[in-house]
């Protein structure tokens, strides 16, 4: 069955962890590099505080993007925001802090960027974690054109948005494309397969294609190799280098 959005609304660029490598990695000042690199749209990573509280940002522990240390599920929201999220990119980023999901929603839609929100659990917290982030997607973007497209590595996780947020498109996220990747669409009612572009190849990509699903490649910084993607079919490529990696690479 096709399960196609008629409509793609993402763009064909999208910063990889809100400004890729312009900026500290999944922080407000992060989209302000996007925009300022001309690119239309960002992926980032959301993950729960302590106490419930979604965070944006990548690894389970502090220590390689803050000046905190232990692990994000492990801290309260009260503390993860007094963290630095902008010195250890470089220190004229010193004073960045690490975002809430609703701070970066907000900042979002100020600077009109279209996102790709990847559902991040710390271990044992996919149920958790998929529905905290569905419900303030839903609100979030209630009244938005452009809603945002949730992805996850875990099936939990989003299956557990699913059914908290129904009406937002999921994608299913993986690193190579597995044997039952179009069933595991199916099940999580997907419209895209996100995969890493470095095991893609081009009859992988038309096959994916032409089962009606869309497409998402993580993470290309080579325009000449998200040229390459994009003529196999390739919707949407993140990258680290929204400055270099243009809709119409190289
Ligand atoms: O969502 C695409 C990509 O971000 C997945 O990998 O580890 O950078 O979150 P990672
Ligand atoms: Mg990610």
């Amino acid at each position: 069955m096709t399960r196609t959005l008629a409509d793609w609304p993402y763009p064909k660029v999208m910063a990889h962890r809100c400004g890729g490598a312009l900026g500290p990695e999944n922080t407000l000042v992060g989209l302000d590099m996007c925009v300022m690199a001309g690119c239309g749209g960002v992926e980032f990573d959301v993950m729960l505080s302590a106490d419930g509280m979604p965070f944006v940002i990548h690894d389970e522990t502090l220590e390689r993007t803050t000046n905190g240390s232990g692990r994000v599920c492990d801290m309260n929201a009260a503390s993860l925001m007094q963290l630095d999220a902008g010195a250890k990119h470089h220190r004229a980023f010193a004073g960045e802090p690490l975002p809430r999901f609703s701070e970066v929603i907000a900042r979002c839609h100020v600077l009109n960027l279209a996102a790709n929100i990847e559902i991040k659990p710390a271990e044992g917290f996919d149920v958790d974690t998929g529905e905290a982030t569905a419900r303030f997607a839903a609100i979030g973007w209630r009244d938005a054109k452009v809603p945002p497209l949730l992805s996850s590595f875990s099936e939990i996780a989003l299956n557990a948005a699913a059914q908290v947020a129904p009406q937002l498109p999921r994608g299913v996220l993986v690193d190579r494309v597995p044997v039952d990747w179009e069933a595991r669409c199916e099940r999580l009612g997907a419209v895209s397969l996100h995969t890493n572009g470095r095991y893609l190849d081009g009859a992988t990509a038309r096959a994916i294609k032409a089962a009606g699903y869309r497409l998402a490649v993580y993470t290309e910084n080579d325009p000449e190799q998200a040229h390459r993607m994009f003529a196999w079919g390739v919707d949407t490529i993140f990258t680290d280098r929204p400055d270099r990696v243009r809709a119409d690479s190289p």
